[in-house]
Protein backbone atom coordinates (compact mmCIF):
# COMPACT_ATOMS: atom_id res chain seq x y z
CA UNK A 1 0.00 0.00 0.00
CA UNK A 2 2.22 2.81 -1.29
CA UNK A 3 0.03 5.38 -1.27
CA UNK A 4 -1.46 4.79 2.32
CA UNK A 5 0.42 8.14 3.05
CA UNK A 6 -0.11 10.93 0.93
CA UNK A 7 2.20 14.52 0.74
CA UNK A 8 -1.08 16.45 2.49
CA UNK A 9 -0.74 13.20 5.26
CA UNK A 10 2.79 13.91 5.47
CA UNK A 11 2.65 17.76 6.32
CA UNK A 12 -0.20 17.12 8.46
CA UNK A 13 1.62 14.85 10.62
CA UNK A 14 4.47 17.57 10.79
CA UNK A 15 2.37 20.37 11.46
CA UNK A 16 -0.77 18.63 13.74
CA UNK A 17 1.43 15.33 15.08
CA UNK A 18 -1.33 12.96 13.82
CA UNK A 19 -3.37 12.06 10.96
CA UNK A 20 -6.25 9.23 10.46
CA UNK A 21 -6.52 7.24 7.56
CA UNK A 22 -9.48 6.10 7.10
CA UNK A 23 -10.98 2.39 5.41
CA UNK A 24 -6.91 0.36 5.42
CA UNK A 25 -8.05 -3.01 6.73
CA UNK A 26 -10.93 -5.21 5.30
CA UNK A 27 -13.40 -6.74 7.43
CA UNK A 28 -11.99 -10.42 7.30
CA UNK A 29 -8.65 -9.17 8.57
CA UNK A 30 -9.81 -7.36 11.49
CA UNK A 31 -11.77 -10.86 12.08
CA UNK A 32 -8.95 -12.32 12.41
CA UNK A 33 -6.40 -9.64 14.24
CA UNK A 34 -9.25 -9.12 16.76
CA UNK A 35 -9.60 -13.01 17.38
CA UNK A 36 -5.58 -12.80 17.79
CA UNK A 37 -5.48 -9.79 20.14
CA UNK A 38 -8.70 -11.36 22.34
CA UNK A 39 -6.41 -14.16 23.07
CA UNK A 40 -4.11 -11.90 25.52
CA UNK A 41 -4.93 -11.03 29.33
CA UNK A 42 -7.12 -7.71 29.42
CA UNK A 43 -5.71 -3.60 29.34
CA UNK A 44 -2.21 -2.30 27.91
CA UNK A 45 1.34 -3.44 29.01
CA UNK A 46 0.57 -6.89 30.27
CA UNK A 47 3.64 -8.89 28.67
CA UNK A 48 1.87 -11.24 27.05
CA UNK A 49 0.25 -8.42 24.59
CA UNK A 50 3.97 -7.89 23.16
CA UNK A 51 4.62 -9.77 19.78
CA UNK A 52 8.01 -10.96 19.33
CA UNK A 53 10.09 -9.04 16.00
CA UNK A 54 13.60 -10.17 16.14
CA UNK A 55 14.64 -13.59 15.70
CA UNK A 56 15.80 -14.11 19.23
CA UNK A 57 12.33 -13.58 20.83
CA UNK A 58 10.94 -15.64 18.44
CA UNK A 59 13.49 -18.52 18.80
CA UNK A 60 12.74 -18.06 22.93
CA UNK A 61 8.78 -18.38 22.35
CA UNK A 62 9.67 -21.59 20.42
CA UNK A 63 12.03 -22.53 23.25
CA UNK A 64 8.67 -21.76 25.56
CA UNK A 65 7.17 -24.01 23.05
CA UNK A 66 4.73 -20.84 22.57
CA UNK A 67 4.04 -21.62 19.06
CA UNK A 68 0.88 -19.57 18.54
CA UNK A 69 2.65 -16.62 19.66
CA UNK A 70 5.14 -16.83 17.09
CA UNK A 71 2.27 -17.43 14.33
CA UNK A 72 0.22 -14.56 15.14
CA UNK A 73 3.24 -12.41 14.90
CA UNK A 74 4.39 -13.44 11.86
CA UNK A 75 0.74 -12.79 10.50
CA UNK A 76 0.35 -9.50 11.79
CA UNK A 77 4.42 -8.64 10.43
CA UNK A 78 2.98 -9.90 7.51
CA UNK A 79 -0.06 -7.18 7.43
CA UNK A 80 2.88 -4.60 8.27
CA UNK A 81 4.53 -5.64 5.07
CA UNK A 82 1.42 -5.44 2.67
CA UNK A 83 0.35 -2.15 4.24
CA UNK A 84 4.76 -1.15 3.57
CA UNK A 85 4.68 0.83 7.30
CA UNK A 86 8.42 0.38 7.35
CA UNK A 87 8.18 2.52 4.01
CA UNK A 88 5.58 5.05 5.63
CA UNK A 89 7.29 5.41 8.83
CA UNK A 90 11.18 6.22 6.98
CA UNK A 91 8.74 8.67 4.86
CA UNK A 92 7.09 10.32 8.01
CA UNK A 93 10.69 10.44 9.84
CA UNK A 94 12.86 11.48 6.64
CA UNK A 95 15.24 8.92 7.84
CA UNK A 96 15.63 5.09 7.74
CA UNK A 97 12.59 4.13 10.55
CA UNK A 98 12.75 0.23 12.04
CA UNK A 99 9.57 -1.26 13.66
CA UNK A 100 10.59 -1.32 17.38
CA UNK A 101 7.22 -2.57 19.47
CA UNK A 102 3.96 -4.45 18.13
CA UNK A 103 1.24 -5.17 20.81
CA UNK A 104 -2.09 -5.33 20.76
CA UNK A 105 -5.07 -5.49 23.78
CA UNK A 106 -8.40 -4.82 24.45
CA UNK A 107 -10.07 -2.75 27.19
CA UNK A 108 -13.64 -3.76 28.50
CA UNK A 109 -16.41 -1.55 28.44
CA UNK A 110 -15.85 0.98 31.15
CA UNK A 111 -16.34 4.87 32.48
CA UNK A 112 -12.68 4.49 33.42
CA UNK A 113 -10.62 7.10 31.22
CA UNK A 114 -7.59 4.35 29.40
CA UNK A 115 -5.19 7.37 30.37
CA UNK A 116 -5.65 10.95 31.04
CA UNK A 117 -4.18 13.81 29.10
CA UNK A 118 0.03 13.14 29.00
CA UNK A 119 2.90 13.19 26.27
CA UNK A 120 5.53 10.68 26.11
CA UNK A 121 8.94 10.30 26.42
CA UNK A 122 8.48 12.66 29.09
CA UNK A 123 9.75 9.95 32.04
CA UNK A 124 6.90 8.88 32.44
CA UNK A 125 6.85 11.96 35.18
CA UNK A 126 9.45 10.80 37.25
CA UNK A 127 10.59 13.37 39.95
CA UNK A 128 14.33 12.42 39.26
CA UNK A 129 15.96 12.00 36.22
CA UNK A 130 20.10 11.74 35.08
CA UNK A 131 19.94 11.27 31.93
CA UNK A 132 18.24 13.96 29.36
CA UNK A 133 17.52 12.15 25.49
CA UNK A 134 17.20 14.10 22.61
CA UNK A 135 14.38 15.65 21.74
CA UNK A 136 14.59 13.96 18.39
CA UNK A 137 14.71 10.69 19.82
CA UNK A 138 10.76 9.85 19.72
CA UNK A 139 8.18 6.99 18.33
CA UNK A 140 5.42 7.52 15.72
CA UNK A 141 2.73 4.82 16.37
CA UNK A 142 0.12 3.31 13.70
CA UNK A 143 -2.58 2.58 15.98
CA UNK A 144 -5.09 0.25 14.39
CA UNK A 145 -8.51 0.31 15.87
CA UNK A 146 -10.19 -2.68 15.27
CA UNK A 147 -13.58 -1.70 16.88
CA UNK A 148 -15.71 1.64 16.58
CA UNK A 149 -14.60 4.65 18.76
CA UNK A 150 -16.53 8.04 19.03
CA UNK A 151 -15.91 11.60 21.00
CA UNK A 152 -16.04 10.20 24.60
CA UNK A 153 -15.92 6.71 23.87
CA UNK A 154 -12.56 5.33 23.42
CA UNK A 155 -10.58 7.46 20.78
CA UNK A 156 -7.32 8.96 21.44
CA UNK A 157 -7.59 12.31 21.71
CA UNK A 158 -4.86 14.74 20.42
CA UNK A 159 -3.99 18.33 20.63
CA UNK A 160 -2.99 19.21 17.05
CA UNK A 161 0.69 20.90 16.85
CA UNK A 162 1.25 19.84 20.74
CA UNK A 163 4.12 18.22 19.43
CA UNK A 164 6.00 20.79 18.93
CA UNK A 165 5.51 22.75 21.90
CA UNK A 166 6.67 19.45 24.19
CA UNK A 167 9.98 19.19 21.59
CA UNK A 168 10.87 22.63 22.64
CA UNK A 169 10.49 21.88 26.25
CA UNK A 170 12.38 18.64 25.96
CA UNK A 171 14.83 20.86 23.74
CA UNK A 172 15.31 23.49 26.46
CA UNK A 173 15.81 20.15 29.41
CA UNK A 174 18.11 18.53 27.08
CA UNK A 175 19.90 21.63 26.46
CA UNK A 176 20.22 22.28 30.20
CA UNK A 177 18.64 25.75 29.54
CA UNK A 178 15.94 25.11 31.73
CA UNK A 179 15.75 22.96 35.00
CA UNK A 180 14.09 19.16 34.84
CA UNK A 181 10.59 19.39 36.55
CA UNK A 182 7.89 16.41 35.63
CA UNK A 183 5.96 17.44 32.64
CA UNK A 184 4.33 13.89 31.56
CA UNK A 185 0.63 15.54 32.56
CA UNK A 186 -0.96 18.34 30.37
CA UNK A 187 -0.97 20.37 33.97
CA UNK A 188 2.74 19.85 34.40
CA UNK A 189 3.64 20.66 31.37
CA UNK A 190 1.64 23.89 31.53
CA UNK A 191 3.24 24.33 34.88
CA UNK A 192 7.08 24.07 33.39
CA UNK A 193 6.04 26.42 30.29
CA UNK A 194 4.46 29.03 32.49
CA UNK A 195 6.95 29.01 35.40
CA UNK A 196 8.74 32.53 34.89
CA UNK A 197 12.47 31.24 34.64
CA UNK A 198 11.62 29.33 31.53
CA UNK A 199 8.35 31.04 29.51
CA UNK A 200 10.39 32.89 27.40
CA UNK A 201 12.95 30.20 26.56
CA UNK A 202 10.33 28.04 25.58
CA UNK A 203 8.43 30.47 23.97
CA UNK A 204 11.13 31.63 21.93
CA UNK A 205 12.21 28.03 20.41
CA UNK A 206 8.61 28.38 18.81
CA UNK A 207 8.31 29.66 15.49
CA UNK A 208 4.51 29.69 15.40
CA UNK A 209 3.72 32.26 18.33
CA UNK A 210 -0.19 31.78 17.34
CA UNK A 211 0.23 27.67 17.98
CA UNK A 212 1.89 28.28 21.26
CA UNK A 213 -0.83 30.66 22.47
CA UNK A 214 -3.64 28.41 21.69
CA UNK A 215 -1.50 25.22 22.75
CA UNK A 216 -1.86 27.46 26.08
CA UNK A 217 -5.87 28.31 25.69
CA UNK A 218 -6.70 25.01 24.77
CA UNK A 219 -4.76 23.16 27.18
CA UNK A 220 -6.10 25.20 29.83
CA UNK A 221 -9.55 24.37 28.56
CA UNK A 222 -8.39 20.73 28.89
CA UNK A 223 -7.49 21.09 32.46
CA UNK A 224 -10.70 22.90 33.48
CA UNK A 225 -13.27 20.47 31.97
CA UNK A 226 -11.93 17.07 31.31
CA UNK A 227 -15.11 15.68 29.59
CA UNK A 228 -14.14 18.48 26.59
CA UNK A 229 -14.55 16.50 23.12
CA UNK A 230 -12.92 19.15 20.96
CA UNK A 231 -10.18 16.72 19.91
CA UNK A 232 -12.30 13.86 20.08
CA UNK A 233 -12.99 11.59 16.48
CA UNK A 234 -15.09 9.02 15.29
CA UNK A 235 -12.95 5.98 13.96
CA UNK A 236 -14.10 2.50 12.35
CA UNK A 237 -12.84 -0.88 12.71
CA UNK A 238 -9.88 -1.24 10.19
CA UNK A 239 -9.11 2.92 10.40
CA UNK A 240 -5.48 4.06 11.41
CA UNK A 241 -4.72 6.88 13.80
CA UNK A 242 -1.12 7.71 12.97
CA UNK A 243 0.49 10.34 15.45
CA UNK A 244 3.82 11.51 16.79
CA UNK A 245 3.38 10.36 20.78
CA UNK A 246 5.62 13.32 22.20
CA UNK A 247 2.36 15.50 20.93
CA UNK A 248 -0.74 15.95 24.26
CA UNK A 249 -3.41 12.85 23.91
CA UNK A 250 -5.35 10.65 25.87
CA UNK A 251 -7.18 7.49 25.81
CA UNK A 252 -10.64 8.35 26.65
CA UNK A 253 -13.01 5.83 28.22
CA UNK A 254 -14.59 2.91 26.09
CA UNK A 255 -17.88 3.94 27.63
CA UNK A 256 -20.39 2.25 25.05
CA UNK A 257 -18.31 -0.71 23.76
CA UNK A 258 -15.20 -2.70 24.51
CA UNK A 259 -12.31 -1.44 22.53
CA UNK A 260 -9.35 -3.51 20.46
CA UNK A 261 -6.45 -2.24 19.29
CA UNK A 262 -3.22 -2.83 17.72
CA UNK A 263 -0.17 -0.82 17.60
CA UNK A 264 2.83 -0.72 15.15
CA UNK A 265 5.65 1.63 16.98
CA UNK A 266 8.50 3.36 14.98
CA UNK A 267 11.71 4.78 15.62
CA UNK A 268 14.54 6.20 13.64
CA UNK A 269 17.42 3.76 12.87
CA UNK A 270 20.34 3.94 14.89
FE1 LIG B 1 0.74 7.92 25.34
Amino acid sequence: MKNLITKEDLDSLDYNGFVIKKNVINSETIKKIKSIVLENSEGKGNPDTHYPLRLKSFFIKCLKLDFKRALNSLYLLRLKDKLKLDYHASNIFKKPAELTMLDGYYNKKTSKEILPWHSDQAYSGKKDVKNFQSPDYFFYKFFIYLTSVGPGNGCTSYIPGSHLITYAVRDCIYKKEINYKPFWSISQLLEIINCKENFNLIYNKISNKELFNSFIKKAENCIKNNNDKSFDFHASPGDILIFNETGVHRGSSPVLDDRVVIRYLYKKKN
